[in-house]
Parts: C-alpha cells; sequence; structure tokens
C-alpha cells in the first residue's frame, strides 16, 4: 500500500513514521508513507495555501488550487485503478472513526490524506476531490496531522504481515465488539496482588472461557454501547 500525506507541517508527522512498527512496515517494504508539503503545490508567488472567506468572517480558508494540483499529481504518481484508490480528507466534520471503518481501508493500494487547516478548506475541495471525510472524535484539533497520524498508525498495523503475531489482531479490543480480557505477566504475586489462580494452571480451555466472560463482563461495564451495536 502507499500512503501519501499532504500537509503544511511534514515535520509533525515523520517523528510518528520513523518509529516502532510503522517504521518496521516501511522497512519490511509493507507500506510506502511518502510525505508532501503543500507549499510546493502552491501556485502563488509567496506559496500561499489560505486565503480570507468570501462573505466575510473570521479566520482563513484553504485554497483549492494546491490541493487539487497536489492530488492530482499523487493520483499520476501512484498509477492505481480508481477503485483502488481513497483521497480523504481529515476533519472534525467527517465520520467517526473505528475500528470497523479502519479495517475498510485495509484493501486499497493508494491513499492520499489531506490534512486540514486553518477554519477549513475550501468546500470544491470536499465536493469534487475527497471521497472520505474522517474524524477521530468529536473535538477540534488545530490540524489533521495528527488525525492523520492516528489515521496511518491503527490502518498499518492491519495490513498482512505487520504484525508478527496473527492471534494479537485476533483477541485485541473491538474485535466482535468486545473490550479485550485482562492481562497479567510475571510476577504472580506483586505487592500482595495475585494473578487469578487460574492462569497459572494451564488448562487452556478453562483459560479461554474465563477471558471471553472477562471480555464480556468489562465490555458491560466499561462501554455497554458496544454490545447494542
Ligand atoms: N481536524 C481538526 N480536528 C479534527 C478531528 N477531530 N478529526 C479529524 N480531523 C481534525
Amino acid at each position: 500500500m502507499r500512503i501519501d500525506i499532504l500537509t503544511i507541517f511534514p515535520g509533525m508527522c515523520m517523528p510518528i513514521i520513523e518509529e516502532s512498527i510503522i517504521k518496521r512496515a516501511r522497512e519490511k517494504g509493507k507500506v510506502r508513507i511518502l510525505m508532501h508539503n503543500l507549499r510546493d503545490y502552491s501556485s502563488d508567488k509567496h506559496k500561499k495555501v489560505d486565503d480570507r472567506p468570501f462573505g466575510g468572517g473570521s479566520g482563513m480558508v484553504m485554497t483549492p488550487q494546491p490541493i487539487f494540483e497536489a492530488v492530482e499529481a499523487l493520483v499520476r504518481q501512484g498509477n492505481v485503478e480508481s477503485a483502488k484508490r481513497r483521497v480523504v480528507l481529515l476533519t472534525p466534520q467527517g465520520t467517526r472513526l473505528d475500528q470497523k471503518r479502519i479495517k475498510r481501508f485495509t484493501k486499497y493500494k493508494q491513499l492520499i490524506l489531506i490534512c486540514g487547516r486553518y477554519e477549513g478548506v475550501d468546500e470544491r475541495v470536499r465536493t469534487s476531490l475527497v471521497d472520505d471525510e474522517i474524524s477521530i472524535g468529536d473535538y477540534v484539533l488545530t490540524g489533521g496531522e495528527l488525525p492523520a497520524m492516528v489515521f496511518v498508525d491503527c490502518l498499518v498495523r492491519l495490513l498482512p504481515g505487520v504484525l508478527g503475531d496473527k492471534n494479537s489482531l485476533k483477541f485485541e479490543s473491538f474485535e466482535g465488539n468486545l473490550l479485550e480480557y485482562p492481562h497479567y505477566t510475571r510476577p504472580a504475586a506483586f505487592r500482595g496482588l495475585e494473578v487469578p489462580n487460574l492462569l497459572l494452571s494451564g488448562d487452556h480451555s478453562h483459560i479461554e472461557a474465563w477471558r471471553k466472560e472477562q471480555a464480556l463482563k468489562r465490555t458491560k461495564r466499561k462501554r455497554p454501547d458496544l454490545l447494542k451495536q
């Protein structure tokens, strides 16, 4: 998969893709992540990418020209059939990201992520260029860079061959609309706090049943909304 990130602050994103699992996924060739500075596509002599809103009002709006030209150039570079490509705008107005939605994005060959800034982007970007508008939650960040990194992080770990252990995906939170069961490691007793005996028993069918029950209990307590879905 190729992921293109269009931003006026590439420096905000670089540290995230240069560490840990994302870094290894890139090195193993499981994903290509390409950072693009939107200003490089501006035809303005001062490389401006924003302007005052028509009709007045506060704040600035990102102009359509650099965004359209950047996306068109990246589409040409990517050279994948349009059904295998999505242009995604990170915006608080978008559909809320969750595990189901991020999974759907794993089937594409190219994703172009647009990080919005200022008061927003010119509406023509939304209506004529963007396939999906994605929000990472009902709060407003200063821009789409952190949301794009959240998107990339939860996407890349789902790509085939990125996480070594397939089971770690099968049993994680939100799988089957359940939160994960409790985990324990050594020591078996820590400051008088003991690990449930059953986990030390080696009885795998009982352990599995206990974990299922625990996952259900904690989902009921912490996130009853998940069980209603
Ligand atoms: N840009 C600003 N806030 C955002 C959010 N919550 N989700 C996605 N993009 C954003």
